[in-house]
């Protein structure tokens, strides 16, 4: 497979096909002019000769182009799509294990240490050893709620269970209360309302990206949340009040490597022939809007 890979690359070296058209255009060109004047039924007059010349002309050229450039072209996109495709199941894969790794094995030293510090704290003898192990115990409750966040923020089991609806739920509800930031959820999808796993799995990125770019960069004070169904799609909107950002940066996201985490969302919106809006200015807050069509539970 690389084989291929590299081949079709070469095949579409953008300058390879400058040239090629370039060389197409001029034969196809050199030989109209030198043929066809030859041929009694050429027309005469400018009008006439520069029509048919240039008709020939891009006749000529557009099985050349195709082959080319057009066709090269379709397969790098379509291969595009398929490697960004095992990208996002790769990552989700790699989620789901270091969430295993997470719960069981962190998970369960914690929880076999805070089961030895309550034995600890009734049996101290002294009144300095129970005030320390009372300390450890508040510390290592608060690891082991941390560790259980992190796994499911990793393996979101709410999403396989309940649903968009009811993770998207609990998704806000942590992020309130873990950011002391105001969030007005408007959830409009019935909770049992089911979609496609990689549709269900694209929203929640989607959102829980957003949610922690706003931790990590806005300031916000209030952050308002919509799910909705339109026409045969799902929309998520994030809106904060926060500090915002000069957007027109982001036409170059390309070669920016500061934008992957809202680049990913987009690829992962145009993936499934969605979209991503982002639009922000410093000052003024950010609206980030999501578009995924609905693919059902298959
Ligand atoms: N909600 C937001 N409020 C303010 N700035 C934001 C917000 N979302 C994104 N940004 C800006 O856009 C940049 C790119 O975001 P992102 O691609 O997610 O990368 P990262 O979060 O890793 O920095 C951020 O570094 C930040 O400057
Ligand atoms: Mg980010």
């Amino acid at each position: 497979m690389p084989h291929t890979q590299l081949n079709r690359r070469q095949l579409v070296s953008p300058l390879r096909v400058f040239g090629f058209v370039l060389l197409l255009a001029f034969l196809a060109e050199g030989l109209i002019m030198l043929v066809l004047p030859r041929i009694s039924l050429w027309p005469r007059g400018s009008v006439g000769e520069s029509a048919a010349d240039a008709a020939l002309l891009s006749l000529m050229l557009a099985p050349g182009l195709w082959f080319v450039a057009v066709r090269p072209l379709r397969n790098v996109f379509r291969d595009r799509g398929e490697l960004l495709e095992r990208v996002f199941e790769a990552q989700e894969d790699e989620r789901r294990r270091l969430a295993r790794d997470l719960h069981d094995e962190l998970g369960q030293h914690l929880t076999a240490i805070l089961v030895g510090l309550r034995a600890m704290e009734q049996a101290a003898e002294s009144e300095s050893t129970r005030g320390r192990a009372t300390v450890l115990l508040r510390l290592t409750s608060t690891s082991l709620n941390e560790v259980r966040r992190l796994a499911r923020g990793l393996r979101p089991g709410a999403l396989e269970d309940f649903g968009l609806s009811e993770a998207v739920e609990r998704l806000c509800e942590e992020f309130q209360a873990t950011h002391h930031v105001s969030l007005t959820l408007n959830m409009k999808l019935r909770p049992d309302r089911r979609f496609s796993p990689a549709t269900e799995i694209a929203v929640y990125r989607l959102l829980q990206e957003s949610l922690t770019n706003i931790a990590r960069h806005a300031e916000a004070a209030r952050v308002q949340v919509s799910l909705s169904e339109i026409e045969g799609a799902i929309r998520l909107v994030v809106r904060d009040d926060g500090k915002g950002f000069d957007n027109s940066r982001l036409a170059d996201a390309g070669r920016n490597p500061a934008t992957f985490g809202l680049r990913s969302m987009q690829e992962r919106a145009e993936l499934l022939r969605g979209s991503l809006r982002v639009v922000s200015e410093p000052g003024k807050g950010t609206f980030v809007e999501g578009v995924l069509p609905i693919t059902e539970v298959g």
